[in-house]
């Protein structure tokens, strides 16, 4: 059962869980791969709601992103198994079905191809309206320092030297399962 839910009236809720972690999930063919991520913007533009995230270049993800344009946002709602956001921000869908290695239950989605995810019920469903590669030179030193060390290569998970592509996800449908 899915309840709907109006965004803006569980929006801090959003924020607050994304600061711990939250899933960004993506389809390619029948193929369903997630990362945990920590930053995300939620607000308004062209009159739409949005939910943007950042994804660095070598991101399993940022491939499925590419070739299927809408992904589902998780949030955590109750109780959630802390080992799922360790997995899914760790290890990537390249290499790995992280899916089945963290338990997570599909179900299917409402306007997207995308699914939901059981166990992180809150649920935000998003089409990718536009996209854009952030330019390091618009970035300030001190962030480069500390979140692009070029020593450090983008297979890793943490902080490498990787940029960041922000996807603006429009809010086509917001859900709790029930
Ligand atoms: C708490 C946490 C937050 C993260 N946030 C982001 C993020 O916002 N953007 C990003 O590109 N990677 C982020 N990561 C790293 C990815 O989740 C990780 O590299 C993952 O293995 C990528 O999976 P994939 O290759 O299947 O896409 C985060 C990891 C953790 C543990």
């Amino acid at each position: 059962m899915k309840k709907e839910i109006n965004l803006w009236d569980y929006a801090g809720d959003i924020m607050k869980e994304l600061q711990k972690g939250v899933l960004l999930t993506t389809k390619s063919g029948e193929r369903v791969n997630t990362m945990t991520i920590a930053w995300g913007t939620l607000g308004i533009e062209w009159a739409r709601p949005i939910f943007t995230v950042f994804v660095r270049e070598n991101r399993y993800t940022r491939t499925f992103l590419e070739e299927n344009p809408e992904f589902t946002i998780n949030v955590p709602y109750g109780t959630l198994d802390k080992k799922i956001l360790g997995i899914c921000g760790t290890k990537s869908g390249k290499d790995t079905d992280k899916i089945q290695l963290a338990g997570l239950t599909l179900e299917p989605p409402e306007v997207i191809s995308v699914p939901a995810i059981r166990e992180l019920p809150l649920t935000l469903e998003c089409r990718i309206i536009y996209k854009q590669k952030q330019d390091p030179e618009a970035i300030t030193e001190e962030s480069k320092r500390k979140f692009y060390p070029q020593d450090v290569d983008g297979s890793f998970c943490g902080s490498n030297r990787d940029y960041h592509t922000a996807y603006y996800g429009e809010v086509l449908a917001a859900y709790l399962i029930e």
